[in-house]
């Protein structure tokens, strides 16, 4: 394969911006008007995924290990999204849909690159199509003796905490494993969108999941308005690797810094230290006032009956909260009073500003950028923006599970 070619032609490509992604997904509509019905009717949230992932892909072309696992794990991702044949009935994907995508690709950089299109750069791609096609597919016919497709989960219980803000608890129809600080793909049906939600839990024996939300767009604000008791959601495979390392040095101090509902996969992560050893930890949780502070007294119920050898110190901090007597400030600024941190591993999650703020005044601190794991709520991004600071620091854009 000619890596090189490969990335300087999608270097070019690139430059197109977000023109590509719209001929992209017109050619294919054409191509294959069945694929339509797979796509919400708004693409703006969609648009460039597909296309960022290929990115991912090339710049990874030359490293085996990476790709392999990066395009198994996309291919086991998408048992989740259903194809429909020519009479409309529901079917997973198969190998006709990569034809339908390979050849809109194919199409859209011809497009794009002009003249530089040759018919030995047009090899290349489909050479290399074809071989994430083949890791994508392999990768879904894996996952497929492991686990389903998705999970249907019911409703067990909603919580209106604030206006905007609301706590609800599902319960998978099989159990759904995954790691405090990851995420879960969820969709609700009636809206057909599929968001990321991370859950604000430990793993149960019972299986149930708690889930966070902020209104911010329409799938938000769907949840928390019109959630009810006995509702249907769907769960996709968990995903994100970032917070769920936090037990990588388990004998260490640990410093955790949430913004709004980012507190959810921090919290899922208390719980299961509580499980643990002991350790020593501290929370700090950052709100405009003290209203937004919506998990308070769950929080401190955790924070009694630390097991021996460790505690957990948690500190609300309010940006400005009338008759309030605990921290004032932001979230970050009160965690480095309580500093310094240059030994600890600090896990941030909060919105994309949050993050991006955190991690910056904490590496102007001086606590190394490789002890500092991060992940935005803006989980609009594949893979969700997660991972050592190098990729916390990237310019976080969009705003929440929209
Ligand atoms: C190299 C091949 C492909 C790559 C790199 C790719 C990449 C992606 C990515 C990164 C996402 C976003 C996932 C998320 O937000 O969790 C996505 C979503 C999706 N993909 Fe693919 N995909 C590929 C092939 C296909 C094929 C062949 C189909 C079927 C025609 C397909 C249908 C979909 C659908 C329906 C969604 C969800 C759209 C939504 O609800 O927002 N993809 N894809």
């Amino acid at each position: 394969m000619d890596v090189a070619a490969l990335r300087q032609s999608w270097a070019q490509f690139s430059a197109a911006g977000p023109e590509a992604a719209k001929y992209f997904y017109a050619t294919l509509f054409v191509l294959a008007p069945e694929a339509r019905s797979m796509f919400p009717t708004n693409m703006s949230y969609q648009e460039d995924k597909l296309l960022a992932a290929l990115g991912h892909i090339v710049s990874h072309v030359d490293d085996e290990r990476e790709l392999t696992a990066f395009a198994q794990r996309l291919g086991a991702d998408h048992r989740r999204f259903r194809g429909t044949d020519r009479q409309g009935r529901e079917v997973p994907l198969g190998e006709w849909h990569y034809v339908w995508v390979g050849q809109a690709l194919l199409a859209t950089l011809e497009r794009f690159l002009g003249p530089r299109w040759t018919p030995q750069l047009r090899a290349q791609w489909a050479a290399a199509y074809e071989a994430v096609t083949r890791l994508m597919l392999t990768g879904a016919a894996q996952a497929e003796r492991t686990s389903p497709p998705y999970w249907e989960a019911e409703v067990l219980a909603v919580q209106r905490r604030r206006a905007d803000v609301c706590v609800f608890t599902v319960r998978p129809n099989y159990l759904c494993e995954f790691l405090p600080g990851q995420s879960l793909p969820v969709q609700v049906p009636q809206l057909r969108l599929w968001r990321y939600l991370s859950p604000a839990n430990a793993p149960r024996p019972d299986g149930t999941i708690e889930f966070h939300v902020r209104a911010a767009g329409r799938f938000s604000t769907h949840l928390v308005r019109r959630l009810r008791v006995g509702d249907r959601v769907l769960l996709g495979s968990p995903l994100g690797a970032a917070l769920s390392s936090y037990d990588r040095a388990p004998e260490s101090p640990l410093l955790l810094v949430a913004g709004g509902t980012g507190l959810a996969p921090l919290r899922a992560v208390v719980e299961a230290l509580r499980q643990g050893q002991g350790r020593m930890v501290t929370l700090v949780v950052g709100a405009k006032t003290p209203d937004d502070l919506y998990d308070d007294r769950a929080i401190r119920e955790l924070a009694s009956g630390w097991p021996a050898g460790g505690w957990l110190r948690y500190v609300p901090t309010v940006e400005s909260g009338w008759q309030w007597s605990g921290a004032v400030g932001r979230a970050v600024d009160t965690a480095l009073r309580l500093g310094p941190w240059r030994d600890t591993d600090v896990l941030v999650c909060g919105n994309p500003r949050m993050t991006r703020d955190t991690v910056g005044a904490l590496l102007a601190s001086g606590v190394p950028a490789e002890r500092i794991l991060a992940e935005s709520y803006d989980h609009s991004l594949y893979p969700p923006l997660a991972g050592g600071v190098a990729d916390a620091a990237r310019d976080f854009t969009g705003s929440g599970a929209r």
